[in-house]
């Protein structure tokens, strides 16, 4: 009996999903190797764990597929490319890397609704709340560095730059759980 609970369809289109978390955690990897080699061990450690966060998110393509009665398939992941140029250049790759990834899932729920396949649209969904935090997460280095002064920051302020980074929360501050207490 057939018991396979997905198209091949998606099927398809969420292994390669899941290729694509394997893909940003090598980025995230190697940012974090260029980080620290540059002697910004936070900022390194930060992009490190960060690259073990994604591996996280390509395990849950991995299991859904699976749970779904389909097989992921593991293919070969490209090259990171160049090291970022400059902090700010790094952080800025790493907002677009995130917003490229969010509309990938966009378009996974896009058609995950085309077949009106809703556990797979609802799967999807913790996706697009995690986007959120990836997005917000990656705009608040943008902004940590641009208060520090930019690539003209002085030694003292990306010294703490990089002390808080390797410290910070690994998630992002939502707006669906601000309070007014704590808004
Ligand atoms: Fe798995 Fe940063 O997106």
């Amino acid at each position: 009996m057939d018991t396979k609970r997905i198209s091949s369809t998606l099927e398809e289109a969420l292994g390669q999903q899941m290729n694509v978390e394997l893909f940003q955690s090598h980025i995230y990897l190697s940012y974090g190797i260029w980080a620290t080699d540059k002697g910004y061990g936070g900022i390194g450690n930060f992009l490190m764990r960060h690259s073990q966060e994604e591996r996280e998110h390509a395990l849950k393509f991995m299991q859904y597929v699976l749970n779904r009665g389909g097989k992921p398939k593991v293919t070969a992941i490209s090259e990171p490319g160049e090291g970022p140029s400059s902090l700010s250049d790094c952080f800025n790759k790493v907002f677009q890397h995130e917003v490229s990834n969010t509309e990938k899932i966009y378009n996974l729920v896009d058609m995950a609704m085309g077949e009106k396949d809703w556990a797979t649209w609802n799967f999807l969904q913790w996706f697009v709340k995690e986007q959120i935090e990836e997005e917000t997460l990656a705009m608040d280095l943008i902004d940590k560095l641009k208060i520090a002064g930019g690539d003209q920051a002085t030694d003292e302020s990306l010294f703490n730059l990089d002390k808080d980074l390797g410290e910070a929360e690994d998630d992002a501050e939502l707006a669906r759980n601000a309070t007014s207490e704590n808004p």
